[in-house]
């Protein structure tokens, strides 16, 4: 089965690549190099391309005739949307927008869309169930809640388009084998920030906001190793294809760490005491995500095998050693 991955080039999107090429899908990828890497593809055919340019989409559609596609390309950071929301609503709206259309004129009908945690903002119970109102506080939330209004909409409008919407909460992890993980040219991710201070690439780490009304003051995220997450989207693919209905999925453990926890994890994992300073709060950020995944559980049978901060903090350790060999391979 021929699936084309939008973002195939970037940390998660190359990690579901590499899920469906172990599992034999015949994979096409579309990207523009802009925060990935070629490398990071491990499998497949790779096209390179903006999804804002539409004669390039069609023609890549038009002759790689997915059945299905994954849609990963997409800005992706909280605070960087808060200072520049045209940005997101441009790559992520708009984009999305490009994509269903180059996808409909081909007669492709099946999507799984990256979504994510912060469409819930300041949720009202957590842990956050699916039918919680989506309430974003940050234009990346906002850009990606518009994003599946859209794909309801369509999916309404047209019944033979279905599409499963994947609501990731915070995403970590590296592939076991260290052939691909996080490689962006300016890391701000919690665990990523942690480890490269570690490895001395940083003089210290920030901690954005000690008063949360937490139990610590830090606020509270539901990790989730990028393997698993890869799992659930072929779960998804499956679950369209068998012909399921469109829907909406959690993807995290149910289980959340404060800042200070994984910082204090990081130091045992690595060994390394490394200088943490307590700043101002990082504007847009909800202070707690914490996912109910039953229903993932439930109906897709998404059974996860890295359930722990500890295993997701190893194998991201394990990926930074080995992507700083490289690196300073390759400038010396
Ligand atoms: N944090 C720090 N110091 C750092 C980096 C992060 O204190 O150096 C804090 C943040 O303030 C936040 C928490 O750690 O409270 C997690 O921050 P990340 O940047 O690692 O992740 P976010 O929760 O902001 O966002 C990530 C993805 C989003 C996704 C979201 C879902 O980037 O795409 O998880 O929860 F939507």
């Amino acid at each position: 089965m021929k699936v084309l991955v939008t973002g195939g080039a970037g940390y998660i999107g190359s990690h579901v690549v590499k899920a469906l090429g172990e599992r034999g899908y015949d994979v096409g990828v579309y990207d523009n190099l802009s925060t990935g890497n070629k490398w990071a593809v491990l499998y497949g055919d790779f096209y390179h391309g903006d999804l804002n340019d539409a004669k390039r989409l069609e023609e890549v559609i038009e002759s790689f005739k997915p059945e299905a596609v994954m849609h990963f390309a997409a800005s992706i950071i909280v605070s960087e949307s808060v200072r520049d929301p045209l940005k997101y609503y441009f790559n992520n709206v708009s984009n999305t927008i490009n994509l269903l259309k180059a996808m409909n004129r081909f007669n492709v009908k099946k999507l799984i869309f990256s979504s994510t945690a912060a469409v819930y903002g300041l949720a009202k119970k957590i842990p956050i169930t699916e039918d919680q109102p989506m309430n974003p506080i940050n234009p990346y939330g906002v850009s990606k809640m518009m994003s599946e209004m859209i794909l309801r909409d369509l999916s309404i409008a047209n019944s033979e388009f279905r599409y499963v919407s994947l609501r990731y909460f915070n995403v970590a992890g590296a592939d076991e084998y260290c052939r691909i993980g996080q490689a962006y040219k300016e890391p701000t991710h919690l665990i990523t920030r942690a480890l490269k201070t570690a490895l001395g690439q940083y003089k210290k780490m920030q901690i954005y906001g000690t008063n949360y009304n937490t139990a610590d003051g830090t606020c509270i995220r539901d990790f989730i190793h990028v393997d698993d997450l890869s799992d659930a989207h072929i779960l998804g693919l499956k679950y369209l294809m068998e012909g399921g209905d469109s829907n909406v999925f959690n993807c995290g453990y149910s289980k959340g760490y404060s800042v200070r926890e994984v910082i204090s994890k990081v130091k045992e994992i690595t060994k390394i005491d490394f200088p943490v300073e307590e700043v101002a709060p990082r504007d847009g950020d909800p202070p707690v995500l914490i996912a109910d995944s039953t229903k993932i559980r439930d109906f897709l049978k998404w059974s996860p095998k890295f359930n722990s901060l500890e295993l997701i903090i190893k194998s991201a350790w394990r990926w930074e050693l080995k992507f700083k060999e490289i690196k300073d391979f390759i400038e010396n």
